[in-house]
């Protein structure tokens, strides 16, 4: 199975200090950056776009993970590869040929990856998985469009499910992820896992991405 790492999403950081959030991140161990972009539209909230996605990359050496609740993702993936995203994350439900989008994806030289939402079966994936098509997974553990939402345990069995068949995909948890939440995710595994307002709340960013990351480790893949 891939490694653990941990993914801060800045949706949780001081607006007012996001280049110094990014830098924090990197000093205190995290793996990659989670950029939550949502349109209002697929999502009840708006937040960033492109411009916050160049703003990340310049300040920042880590892989930026740019997550899109968008409910057309593909008028906008040129925009965000061409501001530096790593990974680019549509989602299954959104208003789009996925297959064609997710290979568009790679084609402008990002990793590709699919997301499901809470109320999504996992084999609604499948078969783009099964395509190959996608480079990671994303199961969402909130309804996507705010941060400090509960972490719903539901998304358990899908991870499970997905990692049973996929073991060495790349499977991200987001939502509701904390020192103790981590656990049963990655007991399901999981092996990334987006936080934000529970690291961005903590007083030590760097014991918080450390003691999610042990935590993880302790129990990863346990309860497959
Ligand atoms: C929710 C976003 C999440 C969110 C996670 O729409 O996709 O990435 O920021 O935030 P927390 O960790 O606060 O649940
Ligand atoms: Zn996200």
């Amino acid at each position: 199975m891939p490694k653990i790492e941990i993914m801060p999403s800045i949706l949780a950081a001081d607006m007012g200090n996001l280049e110094q959030a990014c830098r924090d991140c990197e000093s205190a161990g995290a793996d990659q950056i989670h950029v939550d972009v949502m349109d209002g539209v697929f999502v009840p909230n708006i937040s960033m776009g492109p411009a916050a996605v160049a703003m990340a990359d310049k300040a920042t050496e880590l892989p930026l993970d740019v997550h899109l609740m968008l409910i057309q993702p593909q008028n906008h993936i040129e925009a965000f590869a061409k501001a530096g995203s790593d990974s680019i994350l549509i989602h299954i439900e959104a208003d789009c040929d996925v297959e064609d989008t997710l290979k568009k994806i790679r084609g402008l030289g990002c990793r590709s990856g699919i997301t499901l939402n809470p109320d999504t079966p996992a084999e609604a994936i499948f078969q783009c998985l099964e395509k190959g098509s996608a480079d990671e997974v994303l199961v969402m553990s909130v309804h996507p469009g705010f941060g400090g939402q509960k972490y719903i345990e539901a998304a358990e069995g899908k991870l499970a499910e997905i990692r049973r068949r996929w073991p060495e995909m790349p499977l991200s948890i987001d939502g509701g992820i904390d020192s103790e939440t981590v656990k049963a995710a990655a007991a399901h595994g999981a092996n990334l896992f987006v936080a934000g307002t529970s690291l961005f709340s903590a007083s030590d960013l760097t014991s918080a991405v450390a003691e999610m990351r042990a935590n993880a480790e302790a129990d990863y893949g346990i309860k497959l």
